[in-house]
């Protein structure tokens, strides 16, 4: 029996939000599935999402068609991908925060209060909730997990807000029946999942690291946000936890976001460079750069856990699901290995 669409919420209409629905468009349009990490999610493929609202408190996005809102200032994403009128208007979100100054300074806010937002929800009769706000914003992300709960939605957190990782709020999901999964998206190749990676090999390869660093320049919006200092100290400290889940013995590692170079637009630069010890105790150095894109490579992870939440609601799940969380996120519940978490959620979600 054919299977329905997945009715799905963008809340945070920005860059990763962006090259998200760029790319269901892109992929939904008959063309090769190149660049598709998974095209069967779930037993779903891309083209069985459907975006049926939308949330943005940016008054230069709030009101438009979302083909064109994604787009609009202050993303700064580029266009891959035509995407036609979708009849979905992008409508207020709640602001329960204060703006750092570097978000009040990009930002021009229009806003709705919470009952708004559940309505919104509620009315369009929402599957999923994908979270894609600024950084920071800790009571507004929490008051949308909420309105997501009261509407009977699903919830997923890119931001490194506690949510799939809180008790109290996994509870109130699964007293509603549905799905919370976060915290904090891992990027399909960013900084983190590079360098969790090369940790993997180098220890498979019989070598040591024994002090690792990463740093990171971008530009966009969320890079901006978060040289605010506590954000960026709070940011420095989930990214350094989630490289330890690679290791267990004598390691030292720093990583975090180090500066923001207004003209690398949506792109981050990251610079690895890892101590490691071989045969007798002779030391090795390795250093690595990667420039990539931070919506793009948002995006197959976003598709990935949206088709996986859908399905295991459908297997009636409820609360925080452990394989979704590990594989998409960096600050989750259970401590697991890339590779492992990976494999974990390939055997589960994509094996149709
Ligand atoms: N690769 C990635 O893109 C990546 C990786 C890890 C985590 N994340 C997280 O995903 C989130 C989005 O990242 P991004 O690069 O797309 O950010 P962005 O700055 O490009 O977009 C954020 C959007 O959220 C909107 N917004 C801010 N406050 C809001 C509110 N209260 N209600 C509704 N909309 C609001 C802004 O107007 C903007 O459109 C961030 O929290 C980021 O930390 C992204």
């Amino acid at each position: 029996m054919p299977k329905g669409k997945i009715r799905v919420a963008f809340i945070g209409i920005g860059n990763s939000a962006s090259t998200t629905i760029q790319g269901l468009f892109y992929y939904s349009s008959g063309r090769e599935n190149s660049g598709l990490w998974h095209p069967l999610v779930g037993g779903y493929g891309v083209g069985d999402i459907e975006v049926v609202a939308a949330l943005d408190i940016d008054s230069r996005k709030v009101g438009k068609d979302l083909s064109e809102a994604i787009f609009s200032e202050p993303n700064v994403v580029e266009k891959r991908c035509e995407v036609p009128r979708t009849s979905v208007i992008v409508e207020k979100g709640l602001l329960e925060d204060e703006l750092n100054p570097y978000l009040a300074s990009k930002l021009e806010v229009s806003k709705q209060d919470k009952n708004g937002v559940v309505e919104c929800l509620k009315k369009s009769d929402v599957d999923v909730v994908v979270n894609t706000i600024s950084s920071g914003l800790d009571k507004s992300s929490i008051a949308y997990a909420n309105a997501a709960c009261e509407a009977g939605a699903s919830f997923v957190n890119a931001t490194p807000t506690s949510i799939a990782t809180d008790p109290s709020i996994i509870e109130a999901f699964k007293k509603r029946g549905v799905i919370v999964v976060g915290d904090d998206l891992m990027s399909q190749l960013g900084g983190t999942a590079l360098h969790r990676g090369l940790v993997y090999f180098l220890k498979s390869r019989g070598i040591k690291p024994i002090r690792s660093y990463q740093l990171d320049v971008g530009g966009g919006l969320e890079t901006l946000n978060t040289m605010y200092e506590d954000l960026r100290d709070f940011k420095k400290q989930v990214k350094t936890s989630s490289i330890g889940e690679e290791i267990n013995e004598g390691w030292e590692v720093v990583s975090g976001t180090t500066d923001y170079v207004d003209f690398l637009g949506n792109n981050r630069v990251t610079y690895l460079q890892f101590n490691a010890i071989g045969f007798m105790g002779s030391s090795i150095t390795i250093n690595v750069s990667l420039r990539s894109n931070d919506g793009m490579n948002a995006s197959n992870i976003i598709l990935d856990v949206i088709r996986a939440v859908k399905k295991a609601s459908e297997d009636g799940l409820i609360g925080n699901v452990n394989e979704i969380s590990n594989y998409g996120f960096k600050k989750t519940l259970e401590k697991k290995r890339i590779q492992e978490a990976t494999m974990a959620f390939e055997s589960k979600y994509c094996r149709f």
